[in-house]
Formats: structure tokens, sequence, C-alpha cells
């Protein structure tokens, strides 16, 4: 069973400067308007480190939340050129951190790495969105649910409190290719995890579990039948206003 409440989740990746501020100011307005389902759903916006600050700000009453992309593997302050702490990003207000992305896995993050990032995110209080996924050889190896199961358990501890975490599941093949899993494969891994997260780490609450991967106005048709999912992660079609609110209108047609 899914949670009625669903999620969208923009995620820009390295795109935006502060006038793209009016993409989110669209989607708001949308949302606004939205009085017949507006209630039903929440939408959050991952723009890069150079804008959370301001858009944080700027957004701090208002509907549409935003979320940091990643964050460096040690907390506080350290001699770590580039990088940004949980900490710090907390305090610019910001309160859900996407984690384990598998363009940033692919740069060499690993799940050792990641578990650290959780950890810390945690720590600071935030929502974490956990990325897992197969790439194409797992794939067809049949090798899915292993791959994800292991990249839970190398990350996620029994003890931690899972209301703060939420599972994206997003096939490595998937993303930004247009290809998109059959129905029958994603209720599939979307069950699969279910089973790990309350059989390995012992969960009792509902877990949510988004799906990512080549989502966009034509294929939310076909992805808002598929129960088992809690909302998903936007890449490619999150740049736009236009082609984020057509998701959510065609979500709820
Ligand atoms: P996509 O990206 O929607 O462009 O496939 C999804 C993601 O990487 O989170």
């Amino acid at each position: 069973m899914s949670s009625s409440l669903k999620y969208f989740v923009g995620n820009w990746k390295m795109f935006g400067i502060p006038s793209s501020i009016k993409i989110l100011d669209k989607i708001n307005s949308y949302f606004l308007k939205d009085k017949k389902n507006n209630k039903k759903y929440k939408i959050l916006i991952a723009p890069p480190l150079t804008l959370i600050q301001d858009f944080s700000k700027k957004y701090r009453n208002k509907k549409i939340l935003i979320s940091a992309q990643n964050c460096f593997y040690k907390d506080k302050f350290g001699s770590y050129t580039g990088s940004v702490s949980p900490y710090m990003i907390k305090n610019v207000g910001v309160k859900y951190i996407i984690i384990g992305h598998s363009e940033n896995r692919a740069q060499g993050e690993t799940n050792k790495i990641i578990k650290e990032k959780v950890l810390l995110s945690l720590k600071n209080n935030f929502t974490v969105l956990l990325c897992i996924g197969e790439n194409i050889n797992e794939k067809n190896k049949k090798l899915t649910s292993k791959v994800l199961n292991s990249q839970l358990r190398n990350v996620l501890k029994k003890n931690y409190n899972f209301k703060k975490i939420i599972i994206a599941y997003e096939p490595v093949w998937s993303i930004g290719s247009g290809k998109t899993p059959t129905n029958n494969e994603l209720t599939k891994t979307i069950l699969s995890i279910r089973k790990f997260l309350k059989n390995s780490l012992k969960t009792k609450e509902h877990i949510k579990i988004l799906y990512g991967g080549s989502v966009d106005k034509k294929s939310i048709n076909y992805f808002k039948s598929i129960k088992h999912l809690d909302g998903f992660l936007i890449g490619g079609a999150s740049k736009s206003s236009k082609n984020f609110i057509d998701i959510i209108k065609n979500f709820y047609k």
C-alpha cells in the first residue's frame, strides 16, 4: 500500500541561476490554484547549492519545499576545499537532502560514504531521500533485488528514524534515457524493497518509496497506475515549470 500523500520532487542537478526562481514561482502559483488536489501532494525542488540559501529563504513560508542534492561526508567545518557539510546546509534553512544519487555514485561515492552522509544528515535533522538503483548489467543478470538490498543494508541501520527516510528507486539505465521499467518489473521491485525494509531492517511504519527515471508528462500516465509508489523524483522535466506542472496535472487527471 502506498500512503495517500504523494511527493513530486524536482532534482535540478547542475542547472539554475538566481533568476531560475521564476520556475518555482510558477509552480507555486499552480499549486495554490490547484485547490481540488493540492492537499494530496507535496512539492520539493532540489536546486544546486549556489541557490538553496536564497530559494529556501524566499520559500520559507510557502508550500514548495527546498532540498539539497548532496552534502559532504564530514560534518561541521574542516579543511575540505570545495565541500559543504550537512550542518552548513541545515543552517541555511534546508530540511531535505538527496543522498546517493547514481550520478554521484558514478563519480566514486561508495556505500560507505553514503552511509556517513545519511548518518550525518539524520543527525542534523534532515529528511533524507536515499537513492538506490541497479545498472543495466545488473538488471540483465536479474540482480536487481540483490543490488538494491545491498545498497539498503550497507547504508541504513535498524535504529534509524524511518519517518525521516524516503527511498528513491531510480534504475540507472532509466535516468535520462526515456526507458522505463514495465509495470510488472516496477511493482515487483517496489514490493521487494518494502519486504527488505520490513524483514531485515524491522521497520514498522510505512516507508515512502519514490520512483525516478524518465518521469515526464507522458510517462506519468503510465506510472500513476502503479499503486505502491509514494511519488516521483524528476530530473530533466523539473527544469521547466510547464513540464513539471503537466506531470502533476496528468497524475490527477
Ligand atoms: P530524469 O532524472 O528524470 O532526467 O530521468 C531522474 C534523476 O536523475 O533523478
